[in-house]
């Protein structure tokens, strides 16, 4: 059975990676199959997840000389199909996305267009909202680009703004009810389309 070679690179707790691990383990990622851990640094809870999971993880520092060079490697030595980046707070270069030439999807927790771009990651995203006054607010899956939160969406999904919010609050509401469910479904649908065109190549 074809799948797609899923890597997933993270910053963070890894709670995004671990709504996959679990979804692969419930059968939910019929079409992929996740190859790889991506830790853009070291000590970070995603590094643990992937572990636990029994996941190849490479920790490539972001920080350090030739970034993008190791992350386009490990692509190519794991075979990599698609790649999620998963609470990931790098930028990856417009030269990376078209040298590995397959698709790159991104999980931000806001409603693209709204509160996103540069600076906007994290606390910051679900500050804005509740300084801003909005009544929904949620997490978008799109493709990455160039452009920082500004490649063509794939998916999205919308929570409530509650009185009495904060952004801590806000944020676990939408980790829990938009994230951790929208960010298997559409890693699901985007390995589907690979799938398809791998049978097609045959
Ligand atoms: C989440 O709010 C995610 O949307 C954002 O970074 C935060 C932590 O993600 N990109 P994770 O727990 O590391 O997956």
């Amino acid at each position: 059975m074809l799948t797609a070679r899923i890597a997933v690179v993270a910053s963070g707790g890894g709670t995004n990676l671990q709504a996959l691990i679990d979804a692969q383990g419930r059968g939910e990622l019929k079409s992929g199959s996740i190859a790889l851990v991506i830790a853009d640094k070291a000590g970070i809870g995603a590094i643990q997840r992937s572990e636990k999971a029994g996941i190849p993880c490479a920790v490539i520092v972001r920080r350090e000389p030739a970034f993008e060079e190791k992350v386009l490697a490990a692509l190519m030595e794991y075979q990599i199909d698609l790649v999620v980046l998963a609470g990931f707070l790098g930028i990856l270069s417009g030269d990376l996305l078209r040298r590995f030439g397959k698709p790159v999807i991104n999980i931000h927790p806001a409603l693209i267009p709204s509160f996103c771009g540069k600076g906007f990651y994290g606390l910051r995203v679900h500050q804005a909202a509740l300084d801003y006054g909005v009544k929904v607010t949620g997490a978008t899956v799109h493709y990455a680009s160039e452009i920082v939160d500004g490649g063509q969406i794939i998916a999205q999904k919308a929570v409530d703004v509650l009185p009495g919010d904060t952004p801590e609050i806000l944020q676990r509401r939408v980790m829990e009810q938009a994230e951790w469910v929208l960010l298997p479904q559409a890693v699901e649908t985007v390995s589907a389309q690979i799938v398809k065109e791998k049978e097609n190549a045959l």
